[in-house]
């Protein structure tokens, strides 16, 4: 957990920091394709990879689910139950490869949405991310080596549900 913060997120913060600098830099004018590109799409991947960092590590500490969380699951996907066991699957079908499973709120239909994210360029235009597990392997080879399927079920035993609860709660204030 202290390598996956320092190296992992820590390591997307500063690479993020390199790439504005860079990119406050540019001359828009004149800059080849390439650097365009280059630049921007690499910006994206720092800046999700930020995002997408914060939120798992405020994910993790187990609590119980606030009414909000739980009215909304019960209404999109049958139960806290039925959730969890989507929500695990989709992390485990993940294993031996990468990515992110996102719970998001999709204002667009005003549900709750497991999302699969195979880097962290991918989410739901306009989605929310409230909850997040982290499939790439840095997440899990030094506690779990290969068993990505005890890493998940690890995860859903600690998961941060109250706050999860409070964020969808203000995101439908909005
Ligand atoms: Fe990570």
């Amino acid at each position: 957990m202290t390598s996956h913060w320092e190296n992992n997120y820590g390591g997307a913060v500063r690479r993020l920091n390199a790439i504005e600098k860079k990119l406050a830099e540019l001359d828009w004018t004149t800059a080849p394709v390439f650097m365009v590109n280059g630049l921007k799409r690499e910006e994206l991947i720092a800046m999700n990879s930020v995002v997408l960092h914060e939120v798992y590590f405020e994910s993790l500490g187990a609590s119980e689910p606030g009414t909000a969380l739980k009215a909304q699951v019960d209404q999109d996907f049958g139960g806290l139950d039925e959730w969890a066991a989507q929500f695990a699957a989709m992390g485990k079908a993940l294993a031996g490869g990468s990515g992110w499973v996102l719970l998001c709120w999709n204002p667009h239909d005003e549900k709750l949405l497991n999302i699969r994210a195979a880097d962290h360029t991918h989410n739901l235009a306009g989605a929310t991310p409230i909850l997040a597990l982290d499939m790439y392997e840095h997440s899990y080879h030094m506690d779990f080596g290969a068993q990505a399927g005890a890493y998940v079920d690890a995860v859903m035993e600690n998961l941060n549900l109250t706050a999860a609860s409070a964020k969808l709660e203000a995101l439908k204030e909005q």
